[in-house]
């Protein structure tokens, strides 16, 4: 499980201080798909980032399966962020490697030599046929499933997924929700999504957070919510009954 509690974190930028998160508490559970929503600056990467530590909080803590990442030292928390996974919207594949170099990265930097745990990576995203070209030859759906097999390729128990299909055209975005829901069903992994897109979230996930200007508005389950496909109605009824 995933805890929040109280979580608040602040940037400077020119002198000016700006809550990117405000006292959030939430709690994820194993396993689950869990969504959060919210504008353009509203703090959901920042969310991201500080399940995994690459923030830590100025107040309140987090929480992973019980373990507070700000008391662990280096290694310890190295250890533990190398159970989870990240994709982004950019794919963020390095293109002077291949397909199949990149996919080795993680367990290189760990010196694991695993080609047989690649090829099983790259055989589940169904890019084995195109492990060894280069990525500026392939679409942005195959990048991504190549960033997938990448972060799949260290066994994560959490995958934090910021923004996935939103660079994505409409049938890459299909198949990459396909690819999602299996993955969950394979491994068994928590899912955290930020989208834009609230089809994403209302196909994949049980719940989602509401952030807006780093608060969180509310913690809501998706799949009997009618309204959910229409964000700007349903964003203005979450901030009615809320007051
Ligand atoms: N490293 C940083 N330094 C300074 N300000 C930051 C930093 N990271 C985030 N912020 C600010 O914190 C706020 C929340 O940022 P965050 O990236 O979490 O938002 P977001 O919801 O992911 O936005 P987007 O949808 O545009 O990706 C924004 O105002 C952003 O400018
Ligand atoms: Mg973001």
């Amino acid at each position: 499980m995933i805890a929040f509690e109280k979580v608040s974190k602040k940037f400077k930028q020119k002198n000016v201080e700006i809550r990117a998160l405000n006292e959030v508490t939430l709690t994820i559970d194993t396993q689950e798909v869990f969504g959060v929503v919210g504008e353009s600056g509203s703090g959901k990467s920042t969310f991201l980032r500080l399940i995994n530590h690459l923030e830590s909080p100025d107040s309140g803590e987090v929480f992973v399966d019980g373990v507070n990442f700000s008391l662990l030292n280096t290694k310890e928390q190295r250890k533990k962020r190398q159970k989870m996974g990240m994709i982004f919207q950019q794919f963020n594949l390095l293109g002077n490697k291949t397909v199949k170099e990149n996919v080795d990265l993680p367990l290189k930097l760990q010196r694991r030599n695993e080609p047989d745990k690649i090829e099983q990576m790259l055989q589940f995203v169904k890019m084995a046929e195109k492990a060894d070209q280069y990525p500026s030859s392939l679409s942005g759906g195959e990048k991504q499933r190549v960033a997938i097999a990448r972060a799949l390729a260290m066994g994560p128990e959490i995958l934090l997924c910021d923004e996935p299909t939103s660079a994505l055209d409409d049938q890459h975005t299909y198949e990459m929700i396909q690819l999602l829901a299996e993955i969950h069903h394979t491994f068994a992994a928590t899912i955290i999504i930020v989208s834009h897109e609230l089809e994403v979230i209302k196909a994949l996930c049980n719940r989602t957070a509401i952030l807006e200007k780093g608060k969180l508005l509310a913690v809501t389950s998706i799949k009997n919510d009618e309204n959910f496909t229409h964000y700007e109605n349903y964003y203005e009824r979450v901030k009615e009954i809320l007051g």
